[in-house]
């Protein structure tokens, strides 16, 4: 008996197989050992594949779009080891058993292979075991719960409708099995390219490895290394950057599950524009339709749903339509007639279609892992298109049914190649969107659609915005949704959020000033709540909350061009639009820490320190370098934790010395109404520093045929030079008047400014509110500097040069 068991145990130790030959190809090695096929390629000098097949492959055709390239590399066969060195990684495939160990050009090792255990196979499962470096971190993963640090915990892919989620639940509704690893200086980074569940441990229950099990499918991985910043590079570029959205889908967004009828949605919007509170879209939820039915209108309640988007538009709004996948089995409703014509929806084993119960009552799905059904919804999705609406939010897509039990043996074609549930599911609301997206591109003839959804996987940044579903109106949901949007970034979707407010349950109107300051730092910026619960609009927590509700969304507008120019930067190099510290300050293990976690930079320069709604003393800590507290311009030295007393209206912000921000001081009413003035502050400091401004029409692909407006701006601190670069495309830019703002110079200095005059001047972001709570009087007039000089002068193409 105990033989048999210790042989079983030998017999499952080292299941990578032992080497039997190998061959040199193209883009790397393929090995042969008794079980199992290797192949090893190079994507890129920093990207390499360790894909290890059968005889019948099973591999996720949805996520990479790069195809392996040529790159130098030698391979050096010795007796035990197959050593692959290239110009940047080199590779150490020890023979028996095959295990990997990946190491930079110092020799340093970056990633191994757990020696003892290595592969393993229990059934269809296959799991990597890693060795765990000393003081190994991990972030990433997409939109976990839990810690930015990641070690000590473990997490399921499996995307999952988890309505009102516990703070530490998993798995929630979206999967990106990628993350990156942190220890002694060094980073990497793993993306798991396969859809089947797969789980994450990160040191969990254990003190030898981290792991990454696939429950079947082929064990197919791909290793990056690099700094954090040109990890998440490699990754956006092996799966895809998203284009830029429309413009106006980065301003404020309004949502309520839902305004109905038709003339509550007008005065809702209406009261945004007597408010003079900025605002650009209005989501419609599930009560714009017929009893729930995706493609129709409640007839009642929407009579003319035309007419209804034709004056919200003459009110500057944009409209964004909820679109649930279900389509209820009801004869005479188009889209289940067509569907079943045209034979879009997911099958039984037997060729039945499978029927789950949604909104709707019982319904069909489409089955969009298939060319035919992405097209068949393109054509559904005129109705909402002919119409004007540009918008459109993927919800429901994991799939949810009631009961929660999607059967695993439900048919997806995967683009010819056939899967089962186990493969499908977590694919299934990426191709959804990517049908949204796809279709609108197509129906709206050259303008962007907004697209968001719930559910995704590795890649949906191509096609989408994604919100971190139905959270819970208290402090710990806020500061949650932060970590989460943070997290998305660092995994490749740039353009993510949360429901300010809280989606379930009552919040506070503490907490609803502060999650509408923080949302207006995140890259998806709406309100919304649930049914029966607290409204979510700036004016429903009384008029103090208003005020601060509507100075936060005002800054987000003034933001504008410095949020757009971080969506480009995303779009070209993945960049996320928020970033947790720990791209920019890897090393620094205070940033890591439970009082620090959730800060992070919005866009290159700005720094938030997100505060529960009841903390009057915020713990910040600020990294290395010089930094600007942003209402109040005081000078602070980084490399400090402190403790500073903030009013509720007061956000802690930092700016970073050097730093330029473009702003739109005349921004209004919505992303059109920017005015004919760009601000460009700059914030004294030693080091050299550039960005860019960047204009095009907003709507349009235009911009990629080279009708933009992009110039880059200079600060040189040393040699008193600010230079503004000649323009560049072919885009007339709105703006007619340039202000330069001038913070933390030195008057003197400035005694030999040469172009006109130069004022000193007090500088405001935001309105201090002085009408509310004399006891707070004296924080509220600190959101403004006394000490900022300005300048303005007329806009041209030309190079503008500036010294002092
Ligand atoms: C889901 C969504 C939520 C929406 C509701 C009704 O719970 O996550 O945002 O309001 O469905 O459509």
């Amino acid at each position: 008996m105990l033989d048999i068991a210790k042989s079983e145990r030998n017999k499952r130790i080292s299941e990578g197989g032992v080497f039997k030959s190998y061959l040199t190809t193209e883009y790397g090695v393929e090995i042969e050992t008794e079980s199992f096929q290797y192949k090893i390629s190079f994507y890129n000098e920093h990207t390499i594949r360790v894909h290890q097949t059968s005889h019948s492959q099973d591999c996720n055709p949805y996520s990479v779009v790069q195809s392996p390239k040529k790159i130098s590399f030698q391979v050096e066969d010795n007796d035990n080891s197959l050593v692959i060195t290239s110009e940047s990684l080199d590779v150490v495939i020890d023979k028996s058993p095959i295990l990997f160990t990946f190491l930079n050009k110092d020799g340093k090792i970056l990633n191994q292979d757990e020696p003892g255990l290595g592969i393993q196979t229990q059934g269809e499962q296959k799991t990597i075991y890693k060795k765990l470096q000393s003081n190994e971190r991990f972030v990433g993963l997409g939109e976990k719960t839990g810690p930015l640090d990641r070690s000590g915990n473990g997490y399921q892919n499996w995307n999952t409708d988890h309505f009102a989620y516990d703070i530490e639940a998993d798995p929630l509704y979206a999967s990106i099995p990628f993350y990156i690893g942190i220890h002694n200086g060094l980073s990497y980074g793993v993306f798991l390219d396969n859809s089947y569940k797969s789980h994450f441990n990160f040191g969990a229950s254990n003190n030898r490895f981290s792991s990454f099990s696939v429950d079947s499918g082929d064990m197919d991985y791909y290793f990056f290394n690099g700094s954090v910043s040109e990890i998440i590079q490699s990754y956006t570029w092996l799966t895809g950057r998203m284009s830029l959205p429309p413009m106006w889908s980065i301003g404020y967004q309004q949502c309520r599950y839902s305004y109905y009828p038709d003339t509550e949605v007008l005065d809702v919007a209406k009261k945004f524009r007597d408010k003079d509170i900025p605002a650009d879209v209005i989501v419609l939820d599930i009560h714009y339709m017929d009893e729930y039915k995706i493609f129709s209108w409640d007839k009642e309640r929407f009579p003319n749903p035309d007419q209804m988007v034709d004056l919200l538009k003459e009110m500057g709004f944009e409209v964004v339509v909820i679109c649930d996948p279900g389509i209820k089995t009801e004869g005479k409703y188009l889209p289940y007639d067509s569907g079943k014509k045209e034979d879009v929806f997911l099958k039984y084993p037997d060729g039945k279609y499978y029927e789950g119960e949604v909104w709707p009552g019982w319904c069909h799905f489409p089955d969009f892992t298939k060319e035919e059904t992405r097209s068949w919804w393109k054509d559904m999705m005129k109705s909402y298109t002919d119409i004007g609406i540009k918008g459109f939010w993927n919800d429901m897509n994991e799939i949810a049914t009631w009961g929660q039990m999607l059967p695993e043996n439900i048919e997806f074609d995967f683009e010819g190649e056939g899967a089962t549930t186990r493969k499908g599911r977590n694919i299934y609301g990426m191709q959804m969107a990517r049908s949204a997206y796809e279709g609108a591109s197509k129906n709206l003839d050259g303008k962007r659609p907004f697209i968001l959804t719930r559910a995704g996987f590795a890649g949906v940044q191509r096609y989408s915005a994604l919100w971190t579903g139905d959270n819970v109106a208290n402090d710990e949901h806020m500061l949650l949704g932060v970590r989460m949007v943070n997290s998305l970034g660092l995994s490749g979707v740039p353009f993510s959020g949360y429901d300010v407010g809280g989606f379930a349950g009552n919040g506070q109107s503490n907490l609803f000033a502060r999650w509408i300051q923080i949302g207006a730092f995140s890259p998806f910026f709406r309100g919304h709540s649930m049914i029966n619960s607290h409204d979510s609009e700036p004016w429903s927590y009384g008029e103090e909350v208003e005020e601060i509700s509507k100075n936060y969304i005002r800054l987000r507008y003034k933001l504008l061009p410095y949020i757009y120019h971080a969506f480009v930067q995303a779009s070209e190099s993945g960049t996320p639009v928020t970033r947790s510290l720990c791209i920019d300050y890897t090393t620094d293990d205070k940033i890591y820490a439970a009082d620090f976690e959730n800060q992070y930079l919005f866009g290159d320069n700005i720094l938030v320190a997100p505060l529960a709604s009841d903390q009057r003393y915020g713990k910040v800590y600020l990294p290395e370098g010089e930094w600007y507290e942003f209402f109040t311009d005081e000078q602070l030295a980084g490399g400090q934790e402190m403790i500073r007393e903030y009013a509720l209206e007061h956000l802690p912000l930092f700016i970073k010395a050097s730093s330029i921000i473009p702003v739109y001081g005349d921004a209004t009413q919505n992303s059109k109404n920017v005015g004919e003035c760009l601000e460009l502050h700059f914030y004294a400091g030693t080091d050299h520093s550039s960005t860019e401004y960047y204009e095009d029409d907003g709507v349009s692909y235009e911009s990629s045929n080279g009708v933009f407006h992009r110039r880059l701006i200079e600060f040189a601190p040393s040699q008193k030079e600010i230079k503004i670069k000649e323009a560049s495309g072919n885009y007339n830019s709105k703006i007619k008047k340039l202000k330069l703002v001038l913070h933390g110079f030195d008057q003197n200095e400035l005694n030999n400014w040469k172009h006109g005059s130069i004022e000193r001047k007090c500088y405001s972001y935001v309105q201090p509110i002085s009408n509310f709570d004399p006891f707070e009087k004296d924080h509220r007039d600190n959101l403004k500097s006394e000490n900022v000089f300005s300048t303005e002068i007329a806009y041209t193409n030309e190079e503008m040069v500036f010294n002092w």
